[in-house]
């Protein structure tokens, strides 16, 4: 009888080692597709995070950039919702226009040249870029 009751003990002891164990494995897992989910789901769709964009909006205002454009009419520069309508919201066009606002110059709106804007950061310029592009 001891020897009976001594294997069920080891038994049960072992049976709910290994389902909690078990438990584990599967919390595990769970969390970790639930994180990989939410990480790849923005770059999936190609969409620039709404923090960028809120960046973006910023760096104009602290650029010279509002002095000569503004978002729904022509001012000295094009309206930025006429830039956007232009160039779709490209990976290729967020480069061509960086340079752009970077070197400065004329010749697609006009004759009127748009300042170089060496100065500032490119990383911030593509965020402005992104903005603008956004603006449908
Ligand atoms: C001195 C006035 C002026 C300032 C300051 C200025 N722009 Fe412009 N911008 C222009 C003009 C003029 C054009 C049209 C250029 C052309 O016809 O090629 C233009 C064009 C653009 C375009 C479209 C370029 C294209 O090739 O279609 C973008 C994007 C742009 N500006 C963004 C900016 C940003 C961002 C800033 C601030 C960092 C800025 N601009 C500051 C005058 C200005």
């Amino acid at each position: 009888m001891k020897k009976i009751a001594i294997l069920t003990t080891v038994f049960f002891t072992m049976f709910a080692v290994s389902t909690s164990f078990a438990q584990k494995v599967v919390k595990k897992t769970t969390t970790k597709k639930t994180t990989v989910v939410k990480k790849t789901t923005p770059a999936a769709a190609g969409k620039v995070s709404a923090v960028t964009l809120e960046q973006g909006k910023q760096l104009l205002t602290k650029n010279d950039c509002l002095s000569c454009h503004k978002v729904d009419v022509k001012n000295v520069g094009p309206a930025y919702k006429d830039v956007a309508k232009k160039y779709p919201a490209t990976a290729a066009n967020y480069e061509k226009l960086t340079q752009k606002v970077i070197a400065g110059g004329s010749g697609v709106w006009g004759d009127v040249p748009m300042s170089a804007h060496p100065s500032v950061p490119p990383a911030d310029i593509k965020k402005m870029v992104q903005y603008i592009l956004s603006l449908k």
